[in-house]
């Protein structure tokens, strides 16, 4: 038992849940083996509090780190802006230079807010929606967040978020006055959505979804629901919280040639500092004048100098076409392997953002041992690989020499009949549950 996992301990009593982010818990990797916290990062190493250096071929930082652990361009503006004072009573200039930025990205757009969180940029946007309709329903699809409005959801009906990325979320503590308000939908389901639109006629304020995430959007999906909004005047939402700045400088709805009405980022934008952006046209912005949405620190100035230097480097070191290329080396590599030791697996997601499931009957038991193999070789490794600008291909050639060995053990394991005989520790958790 190292350091790390000593202190973990140590956080479940006094941190409830552990850690401040799900994604984070041990329990979601390798229950009582994960190193769990580190002292120092860089590039795609991590040092955790035993000093033992890992690869993390992971989430990093889940999604946030695109360009990598402190990447030096990016921490040199940070530390000039920390010199000349990161928050005053007078505002930063950094954060009217990166709405201009913004606004010439995504030509669409006219204006910009900010906040400091995914989550919390998302309820703005949904405040802005209904101020500007007057309406309260928001049809969804999709993870967006912890806030009242996207949980209430579960008040209705207590699987509706299962399958919208994290299942068993609770609507506990949310006021029952919502229910019915967030209704979700299932991606590339037109009909479905054509139906929902019908049922809900005249009472939808917004359209909330990511514009893709783990498949594209089949032919006339975005482009159906982009058409109806329009013509029902439904604010129309993209969370590019995750999928923005992967695809393409900007969101990846660029790509895909369909524009929202709103656009949110945060996460990669700023490559670990805080930062979210409500980007989105004057006419549905405008409404913030009506309705109250303000907070002290989503003034302060690391967020924009840190989303300016990043969005720089982005562009200058084309990391786009660099993410794309990353990953599609570990989703051939992970076919290669599966095949190699006839194991069944099923890769979705864009290669910046790719994902594995095994298919077998103790689906989460292989993956527990994938990663604990994985973690005596020395790497941080889930089903899940964010690729960032870090990820060398010489760090992916080792990467995948180790994913094959790792599908050997488990193919031997599941052929012994018994692959959680194989485990030395518990199985990992797949979504939201309360900890023992
Ligand atoms: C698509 C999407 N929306 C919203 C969020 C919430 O963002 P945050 O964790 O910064 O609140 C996430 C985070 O995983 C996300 O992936």
């Amino acid at each position: 038992m190292g350091k790390s996992q000593n202190l973990y301990r140590q956080a479940r009593k006094i941190i409830p849940g552990g850690t401040q982010l799900l994604s984070k818990r041990p329990e979601m990797f390798l229950p009582e083996l994960w190193p769990a916290y580190y002292q120092k990062a860089k590039g795609c190493q991590i040092w955790d509090l035993d000093g033992k250096r890992y690869i993390d071929m992971s989430i990093m930082c889940a999604g946030a780190c695109i360009l990598g652990y402190a990447d030096n361009d990016v921490d040199k503006q940070v530390k000039k802006a920390i010199k000349n004072a990161t928050a005053a009573t007078l505002n930063c200039p950094e954060e009217v230079e990166l709405a201009k930025l913004l606004c010439k990205i995504h030509p669409w757009a006219d204006m910009v807010r900010y906040a400091r969180t995914g989550g919390e940029a998302m309820s703005v946007a949904v405040r802005i929606a209904r101020a500007k309709s007057g309406k309260d329903i928001i049809l969804f699809c999709g993870y967006h967040g912890w806030h009242d409005w996207y949980l209430s959801s579960n008040l209705a009906y207590d699987k509706s978020l299962d399958g919208h990325l994290l299942p068993g979320l609770q609507p506990k503590g949310v006021p029952r006055g919502l229910k019915g308000t967030a209704i979700p939908f299932n991606y590339n389901n037109t009909d479905e959505f054509i139906r929902l639109i019908e049922k809900y006629r005249g009472r939808v304020a917004a359209v909330v979804m990511e514009p893709l995430r783990n498949h594209f959007p089949a032919k006339g999906f975005l482009e159906t629901i982009r058409k109806i909004t329009r013509k029902s005047n439904i604010v129309l939402i993209f969370d590019e919280i995750t999928s923005g700045w992967r695809l393409t400088v900007g969101g990846a709805h660029l790509k895909l040639k369909v524009n929202p009405d709103i656009c949110v980022f945060a996460k990669a934008i700023s490559n670990g500092y805080p930062m979210a952006a409500i980007v989105g046209r004057k006419e549905v912005m405008d409404v913030m004048q009506d309705t109250f949405i303000s907070s002290t620190y989503w003034s302060e100035r690391i967020g924009p100098v840190a989303a300016l230097a990043t969005i720089a480097k982005i562009k200058e070191e084309d990391v786009c076409s660099h993410l794309v290329g990353i990953g599609e080396k570990v989703r051939r590599g992970w076919q290669l392997a599966a095949k190699k030791y006839n194991l069944k697996i099923v890769i979705t997601g864009m290669n910046p953002l790719l994902h594995f499931s095994f298919k077998h009957s103790k689906p989460l038991v292989l993956k527990t041992l994938f990663t604990q193999e994985m973690l005596k070789k020395g790497f941080l490794a889930t089903t899940s690989f964010y690729a960032s600008f870090a990820h060398k291909p010489a760090i992916v050639a080792k990467y995948l020499k180790a994913v094959d060995s790792a599908f050997l053990f488990i193919s031997k394991a599941v052929k012994q009949g018994n692959p959680a005989k194989c485990l030395k520790g518990p199985v990992c958790h797949s979504g939201f549950k309360r900890l023992a």
